[in-house]
């Protein structure tokens, strides 16, 4: 018998990463999910995606005690088995940038089910990404409906937002800095606390525990997403205000304003824009709710006009440079939406792509460490992908650098030089030297100008 066995409907990145980290320490988890094929993989003992030190975590679950994580395709009965369910399916953006809450509702709809057939009390906890009001107005109506019980009686109810960031699932997951519980009641709340603090033992000392109602646990992690965007919207406006005056530099004005202890230098790096499968998505979600109740955000209509006008503004660049692009051949350096990922969500080299069509550009190339299946998926014929960086730059007659992967920052003005047909770079994530590359190239990069 384990002290804990947890259900989780989802198994994206969030799922999967708590999944195994819980089956690390102990805790019997049933994850779940429709998809027969993944579900034999993560029984196997394999992930279904690439995250950093998953696939570790995973062997080391299989080779200890692999009943500790199985994968179902039964959600009923995933949580029938258990007493804490945690929902972590994903929350898209619809075609009109509000929230897609299809997933959320049949996954309420699942536990319904279970609990109509469960006499003892479960803890439902959601961990999915939702506007407020979405835990206690959709996901325990449906529940209650469905099941005939009470939430706070039958069942307790939980909110838990999550600050995973790609790449870091499983440090962010091991080593959060804190944990945020929206309880609908004093019970589930602490149930929850209880639960984390059987998981993390000794690291909770320095992660404090946040207690506090459904709804303003659901706006923290907006709060969240919301102001790392706004902070690298405001190093690109600053990067444009560089721009302005010869010999300025946007990174150095950043990290003096970084080093103010009230700000913190992160996410103030500037460049071609941010992307990832939650920025755009949730910014966009929180905006089209409060419109929705009367107050539309000017602040966040800003951040992402600012966010998708640098795709533009990299390209204006890249012609004030070269001049028209259009007949030129154009190299793309990097295309995933950042580095360690094959994740093309929201990428920005999408938004330069159909820039650079916009402008005539037809012969475009681009190449990606990680992510030239998934970049073929998403643009298709639109650009050609090459399978090395110096296949891409050779013959070209212009580069931008979109994604600041490590093996680009060994590219030397020689390499460009020797390569290319007309050695001009944009550099679009300050990822070089701009005095070394200013002088022996033709060179630009976002947020300096000299003169
Ligand atoms: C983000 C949040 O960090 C995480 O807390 C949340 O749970 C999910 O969304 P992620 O999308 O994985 O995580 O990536 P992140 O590392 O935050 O980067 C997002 C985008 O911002 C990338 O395109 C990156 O290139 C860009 N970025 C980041 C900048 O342009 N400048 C910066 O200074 C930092």
């Amino acid at each position: 018998m384990y002290k804990y066995s947890v259900s989780i409907l989802g198994t994206g990145f969030i799922g999967l990463c708590s999944a195994a980290c819980f089956a690390d320490k102990d805790i019997k988890v049933l994850a779940s999910m429709h998809n027969e094929k993944k579900a034999a993989l993560i029984n196997d003992g394999k992930a279904p995606f690439f995250e950093a030190r998953l696939q570790e975590m995973m062997d080391d679950v299989k080779k200890n005690n692999p009943e500790l994580l199985q994968c179902l395709t039964d959600p009923v009965k995933a949580v029938l088995e258990t007493d804490i369910s945690m929902i972590t399916q994903g929350t898209p953006m619809r075609e009109d940038r509000s929230i897609d809450l299809s997933f959320i509702e049949s996954t309420a709809r699942e536990i319904g089910e279970a609990l109509k057939k469960k006499d003892q009390y479960h803890l439902v906890v959601v961990r999915s990404t939702m506007v407020p009001g979405t835990t206690r107005n959709l996901v325990s109506k449906i529940i209650e409906e469905v099941s005939e019980k009470q939430p706070g009686k039958d069942y307790g109810l939980c909110m838990q937002p999550e600050f995973l960031a790609e790449g870091r699932s499983i440090e962010d997951t091991l080593y959060p800095d804190r944990i945020v519980i929206g309880e609908f009641d004093e019970k589930s709340g602490a149930l929850l606390q209880e639960f984390y603090e059987y998981f993390y033992g000794n690291h909770l000392e320095n992660c404090p525990i946040l207690r506090m109602n459904l709804e303003s646990a659901e706006l923290v992690k907006y709060g969240n997403n919301c102001l790392l965007s706004t902070k690298i919207s405001y190093a690109n406006e600053f990067a444009n205000f560089a721009e302005l005056v010869p010999n300025v530099d946007v990174s150095q004005v950043m990290k003096g304003v970084g080093l103010d202890y009230r700000i913190n230098s992160r996410f103030l790096r500037a460049g071609v824009g941010f992307g990832g499968s939650c920025f755009h998505k949730d910014v966009n979600a929180i905006k089209a709710w409060s419109k929705s109740k009367g107050y539309p955000s000017r602040l966040l209509e800003a951040v992402l006009d600012i966010n998708d006008d640098q795709a533009i503004h990299i390209v204006d660049i890249a012609e004030e440079l070269a001049g028209k692009l259009a007949g030129k051949r154009v190299t793309l350096l990097g295309l995933a939406f950042k580095p360690g990922t094959d994740d093309m969500r929201e990428a920005a080299s999408i938004r330069v792509v159909t820039e650079l069509r916009k402008r005539g550009v037809t012969d475009i190339i681009g190449y990606d460490p990680k992510a030239l299946k998934t970049a073929e998926e998403e643009m298709g014929d639109k650009i050609q992908y090459a399978d090395s960086k110096e296949e891409a730059l050779r013959d070209s007659e212009c580069a931008l650098l979109i994604t600041e992967w490590d093996e680009f920052k060994t590219l030397t003005p020689d390499d460009f030089r020797q390569l290319m047909k007309t050695p001009y770079l944009v550099d679009g994530r300050r990822l070089y030297d701009y005095d070394k590359f200013n002088d022996a190239l033709l060179f630009r990069a976002i947020g300096r100008i000299n003169l």
